[in-house]
């Protein structure tokens, strides 16, 4: 079975150094060990719009922005497929064939549905369909390009649970069709769920503590420098704690030994400043420095490589074009599958045919 790597991301702001540990920095590793067969890389807008009807400009003009931040990280439009959700139509119409495949009360389980539907109170039945039903047109995005690996965050799991059930659904009733994808998630806790600068428990926009992949260095420096750290580590000499610290976590997420080497060749590794700042005599700010240095090395080249792109954003919309082109030509051989599976391709079908008509001359 071919190796094929699928993800996304909805345009509705620049992407962060959440989205870099939890999914990004993985795609452009895997991109560049070249060992899978074909990766996709989409800007999720369509599904986007499913939240954001009354704000079209917003979605509209993140895709620039996302695309900006693919490629500033490293994914290579030369090895990756990058295209753009809605210029794909046979992901509607797959969707639209897989929602005979899914009921009601199993969207209304859906747990990403359900926090959503809580956290933007549109409150039971006032909730717009096509948000309600985006994890079925997830499941299109997917199986379009018969992804077999999917690097997602945590909070998608349950989206790929829902995404196999229609498959096996789908398969179940009309043969062999679909291909079942598999999540990949991060392997460290850290970047399963990286907190905002503020200690809070997830990155957005909306509560200001993100960290843009897009940010300079002084923007960054400012953020870093008022992280928060343990409340309860006033005096250097105070013990500290690690536990909801922001600053460790990001260490967690982002420091390897040869950074110690490189900038605080004190210490071996993070084990060892670990046990120097939870035994006490070890102040904040010197943790923030060093988080800063490495911090600042990682995103360098992502700033520098941005700034190359946003030389010539119209060749960055040829290049999501050309994209699309590409994946739309995969999607449509997929729908093809999918309607000699479902057997709705009647002018291909002889033997349909041939029958209807064999039925018509014995009754003449
Ligand atoms: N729901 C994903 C998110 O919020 C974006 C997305 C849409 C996606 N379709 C996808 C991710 C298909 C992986 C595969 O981040």
């Amino acid at each position: 079975m071919p190796k094929i790597i699928l993800t996304g991301d909805r345009p509705t702001g620049r992407l962060h150094i959440g989205h870099y540990v939890g999914s990004l920095r993985r795609r452009v590793q895997i991109q560049n060990a070249g060992d899978y067969d074909k990766m996709f890389v989409f800007i999720a807008d369509a599904q986007a719009l499913t939240d954001n009807a009354d704000n079209p400009d917003k979605v509209r003009e993140n895709v620039i922005e996302v695309a900006l931040d693919y490629l500033s990280v490293g994914l290579d439009p030369a090895k990756t497929c990058i295209f753009i959700q809605s210029q794909i139509p046979e992901l509607c119409e797959l969707a639209f064939y897989y929602m005979n495949m899914v009921t009601v009360s199993r969207l209304q389980r859906n747990p990403t549905v359900k926090t959503e539907i809580q956290m933007r109170g549109f409150g039971g039945e006032s909730i717009p369909v096509g948000f309600f039903t985006y994890p079925i047109s997830q499941a299109a995005d997917i199986t379009a390009f018969e992804a077999t690996i999917v690097p997602v965050g945590e909070d998608q799991k349950p989206m790929l649970e829902q995404t196999c059930e229609i498959v096996r659904r789908f398969n179940h009733i009309y043969g062999d069709t679909l291909v079942e994808p598999n999540i990949l998630l991060p392997d460290n806790a850290a970047c399963l769920r990286l907190p905002g600068t503020d200690g809070k428990a997830k990155m957005s926009k909306s509560l200001g503590n993100c960290i843009y992949l897009s940010d300079d260095a002084a923007t960054l420096k400012k953020k870093v420098m008022s992280m928060y750290t343990d409340p309860e580590h006033v005096h250097v000499e105070d013990p500290g704690h690690l536990e909801g610290n922001a600053v460790f976590t990001y260490l967690d997420a982002f420091c390897k030994d040869e950074h110690f080497a490189a900038y605080w060749p004190d210490y071996d590794n993070l084990q060892a400043l670990k046990d120097h700042y939870t035994r006490g005599g070890l102040g904040d700010m010197k943790v923030k420095k060093f988080l800063l240095k490495i911090l600042d090395a990682e995103l360098e080249p992502i700033r520098a490589r941005r700034k190359e792109y946003e030389k010539d954003i119209p060749a960055v919309y040829q290049m999501l074009q050309r994209g699309s082109e590409e994946a739309r030509q995969v999607a449509a051989r997929t729908l093809d599958k999918v309607r000699h599976a479902m057997r709705i391709d009647y002018f291909n079908d002889t033997e349909l045919i041939a029958q209807q008509a064999q039925k018509y001359q014995q009754q003449s």
